[in-house]
């Protein structure tokens, strides 16, 4: 097993991250409230207790209020900030209002949404900042100059980006002087077209991936820390169910509770533990709320799945064996 990649730039990083979407009170126009200061505090205190020391935030993120929250559990508990990894995201313009959405990574929003995030957020700066998604209208060079800029100035250590394919990491990287370190993309056992895409290869299914071709093995070879976005599936498996679960998904739940009793651990745990199994070493960015749940999260380190447990894991959420 080799270190996760992040730990050439963060050795004491945990491989589990906290995603902070979830913060803040929702996404609606109430102002965040002491209450949920209160639960984002209760939940980072948690985190860390479990050695989940990992933030991912952005700047959408409840419009802001994730944020805000979290810059407020900084601001009353400063000591909490050196033991953290803090990542944020932006390159995506989204109002309560539903003004247009669109994507921005032009060198006055990406300056703009940053120097606001670490208003929000009481810091100096960020380590990892992350463009969200690409944006069609990015001119390279221009959005190369104002990122040196923010780095230069110290807004944030290291850049990462999410969403991302490896020719479009391969182009931003050219004009860019320092190292991109990680890309999030969503990947489960329900959305599992990371595998897919390699073991379909030659297939016509394979022409119809969601994950984009080739990009785990560049990130790999490049050192780029794959995170994993939506990796408990929003609790599909777990105890959330769809209004009208599919055989699969009932064949699944049911496998992953078996699991979780066999390797004396819970099926969240489980889940987790076949992105784990994963050699590229994927850091999970978790979204729940509940303080238990996240407990239940940290097991997943302790289970070492068989090759056998994770091949079924995969047949039996796929719906049939693979090719
Ligand atoms: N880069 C990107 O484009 C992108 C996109 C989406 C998300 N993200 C990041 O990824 C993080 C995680 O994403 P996510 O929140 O969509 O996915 P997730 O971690 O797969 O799921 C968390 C959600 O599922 C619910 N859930 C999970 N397990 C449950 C269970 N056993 N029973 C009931 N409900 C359960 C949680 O509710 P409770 O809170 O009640 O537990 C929560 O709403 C986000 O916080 C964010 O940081 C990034």
């Amino acid at each position: 097993m080799t270190e996760i990649p992040i730990h050439d730039y963060y050795p004491h990083a945990s491989q589990l991250v906290y995603g902070c979407m979830g913060l803040g009170g929702g996404w609606n126009d109430t102002p965040a409230q002491e209450k949920d200061v209160k639960q984002a505090q209760k939940i980072i205190e948690t985190c860390l207790e479990n050695k989940i020391n990992t933030f991912d935030l952005a700047d959408i993120y409840t419009f802001g209020k994730a944020e805000e929250v979290f810059g407020k559990v900084l601001k009353s508990t400063p000591s909490l900030r050196k033991n953290m990894v803090l990542q944020t995201k932006v390159g995506i313009k989204l109002s309560p209002t539903h003004e247009v959405k669109q994507y921005d990574l032009s060198p006055e929003w990406i300056t703009s949404a940053l120097n606001s995030s670490l208003q929000r957020l009481n810091s100096e700066n960020v380590d990892i900042l992350f463009l969200h998604r690409p944006d069609p209208l990015m001119d390279l060079d221009d959005s190369a100059v104002a990122l040196e800029k923010l780095h230069k100035q110290g807004k944030f250590s290291h850049l990462a980006v999410s969403n991302m394919h490896a020719g479009q990491i391969a182009w931003l990287q050219s004009a860019i002087s320092f190292p991109i370190i990680a890309n999030q993309l969503q990947m489960s056992l329900q959305h599992a077209d990371f595998v897919e895409e390699s073991i379909t290869t030659n297939m016509k299914e394979g022409c119809n991936s969601g994950f984009p071709r080739g990009t785990m093995e560049f990130c790999e070879q490049q050192n780029i820390q794959l995170q994993a976005w939506s990796p408990l599936a929003k609790g599909i498996f777990t105890g959330n169910p769809s209004d009208k679960p599919t055989l699969t998904e009932l064949a699944t739940t049911k496998l992953l509770a078996q699991l979780g009793n066999r390797y004396s651990s819970n099926p969240n745990a489980i889940l987790l533990a076949w992105l784990l199994k994963h050699p590229v070493n994927i850091q999970p960015v978790i979204g729940t709320t509940n303080v238990k749940r996240i407990v239940e999260c940290e097991q997943a380190s302790k289970v070492n799945l068989s090759r056998e447990d994770w091949y079924l894991l995969l047949e039996t959420a796929r719906g049939q064996e693979v090719p």
